[in-house]
C-alpha cells in the first residue's frame, strides 16, 4: 500500500541488518529459524528503537517551529538519552524529567544525557506519578516565559507521531523477508510504553507484511498494552485523517515482567551473557533481555508452531546494562 508519510528527519543508520542467529537456533530453535533485527545498530549513542520514531518527532517540531524538546522516563530511560542527542545532533535544546534520586555518580544513560547537554530535572517517584502532567506544563509555560518553545514528546515517543517509526520500519523488513526468503515470521519485540508495538502492528497489515506481532511487555500487564496500542492507534488516526483503514489486532505475551520494571532475574541475567558469547549480541536486562528470554520460553512451549520463521526486534538499550553490572558478576 502507498502510504503517505509525514516529514522526517534522516537520524537513524538504516536499514538495519536482519541476522540469522545460526547458534541459538541450533540451541533454542526448536524447529524454528530464529532472526534478529539489529536496530540496536541505529546509531552508536543515538542508537536503539527510539531513532526511528525521533525522526518524525523531530521533524514535526522543527516544522512547527519548537526550540525545546521535553520528554521524560526512568533515570536509566534509553529514550531520554535517545531524545537528548538527537537534540544535540539537531540544534534543539532538550529538558528531561526523570522518575527517581539524582545519583552521586551518573552512569549509563544518564551520563550521556549529561553530556549531550540535556538539561536534567530528578523527581522522587511519588511526585513524578502523581504530577508529571502537572511538571511538563510547569516547564512548559517556563519556556514559554522566556519567549522559546517547547514540545512535550510522551513517555517513549510513543503516540500517534512516533508510530510512524515502526511503520515505515516494516516496509524495510519486507524487504528483508524477500532478500532472506521469509514467507511467515512471527515478530517479537519488548513492549515498555507500546509505541513500538504499535508501529510494527499497524506497519504489518498496511505493508502487507507477513508477519504476526508480539509485544513482551517489560512493566504492566496485557491489558496495559492492549489499551495503549489501541490509544496510539487513535491517536495517529486523528493526527493523520488521510491514512487508510487497517483491521489490527494487538498481542501482548505477559508473564515476563518478574518483579517488576527494569529488575531482571538471575535467569534473565545468564541469557544476557550466554547469548554475548553465543552469537556476539548484547541485550539489556530491562527490556530487550526480557523480552528474548519470554521468546525463548514461549518457543519451547510451542505457541509458534507452524511458522518457521521468528524474527526478534533488538531495540537497543545496551547503556542499561552498565548501571546494572553487578547482576552480571558469576555469569
Ligand atoms: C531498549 C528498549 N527496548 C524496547 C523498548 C520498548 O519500546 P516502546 O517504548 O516503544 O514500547 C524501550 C523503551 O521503552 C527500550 O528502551
Amino acid at each position: 500500500m502507498k502510504l503517505s508519510y509525514p516529514r522526517r528527519l534522516s537520524l537513524a543508520r538504516t536499514p538495519t541488518p536482519l541476522q540469522a542467529l545460526e547458534r541459538a537456533t541450533a540451541r533454542w530453535g526448536n524447529g524454528h529459524r530464529l532472526w534478529i533485527k539489529r536496530d540496536d545498530l541505529t546509531g552508536c549513542t543515538l542508537s536503539g528503537n527510539k531513532v526511528r520514531k525521533l525522526e518524525f518527532i523531530t521533524a514535526h517540531a522543527i516544522d512547527e517551529g519548537y526550540d525545546t524538546l521535553i520528554t521524560c522516563g526512568g533515570l536509566q530511560s534509553n529514550h531520554c538519552r535517545a531524545t537528548a542527542f538527537a537534540g544535540a545532533q539537531l540544534g534543539l535544546s532538550v529538558h528531561l524529567l526523570l522518575r527517581g534520586e539524582a545519583p552521586a555518580e551518573a552512569d549509563g544513560n544518564l551520563l550521556l544525557d549529561q553530556l549531550a547537554g540535556a538539561t536534567v530535572s530528578c523527581y522522587p517517584k511519588h511526585q513524578y506519578v502523581a504530577e508529571i502532567d502537572a511538571l511538563f506544563q510547569h516547564w512548559q509555560q517556563h519556556y514559554a516565559d522566556l519567549g522559546r518553545k517547547a514540545l512535550a514528546v510522551p513517555t517513549g515517543g510513543s503516540d500517534g507521531i512516533g508510530a510512524w517509526g515502526y511503520i515505515a520500519a516494516c516496509e524495510e523488513l519486507r524487504a528483508d523477508f524477500a532478500a532472506c526468503g521469509i514467507q511467515q515470521a512471527h515478530i517479537v519485540t519488548a513492549t515498555g510504553s507500546g509505541g513500538t508495538q504499535c508501529g510494527l502492528t499497524l506497519g504489518a497489515v498496511l505493508h502487507g507484511l507477513p508477519a504476526t506481532v508480539w509485544g513482551v511487555n517489560v512493566c504492566d500487564d496485557e491489558q496495559y498494552f492492549l489499551d495503549k496500542v489501541a490509544a496510539d492507534t487513535a491517536d495517529w488516526r486523528r493526527r493523520y485523517p488521510g491514512v487508510p483503514a487497517a483491521e489490527t489486532r494487538t498481542r501482548v505475551i505477559d508473564g515476563y515482567v518478574g518483579q517488576g520494571y527494569g529488575i531482571a532475574s538471575p535467569q534473565v541475567f545468564a541469557l544476557i551473557a550466554e547469548l554475548a558469547a553465543l552469537e556476539g549480541v548484547v541485550l539489556d536486562p530491562v527490556y530487550t533481555g526480557k523480552a528474548f528470554a519470554g521468546m525463548l520460553a514461549e518457543i519451547a512451549a510451542g505457541r509458534f508452531q507452524g511458522c518457521r520463521d521468528i524474527v526478534f526486534m533488538h531495540t537497543g538499550g545496551i547503556f542499561g546494562l552498565f548501571p546494572q553490572r553487578a547482576g552480571l558478576q558469576n555469569q
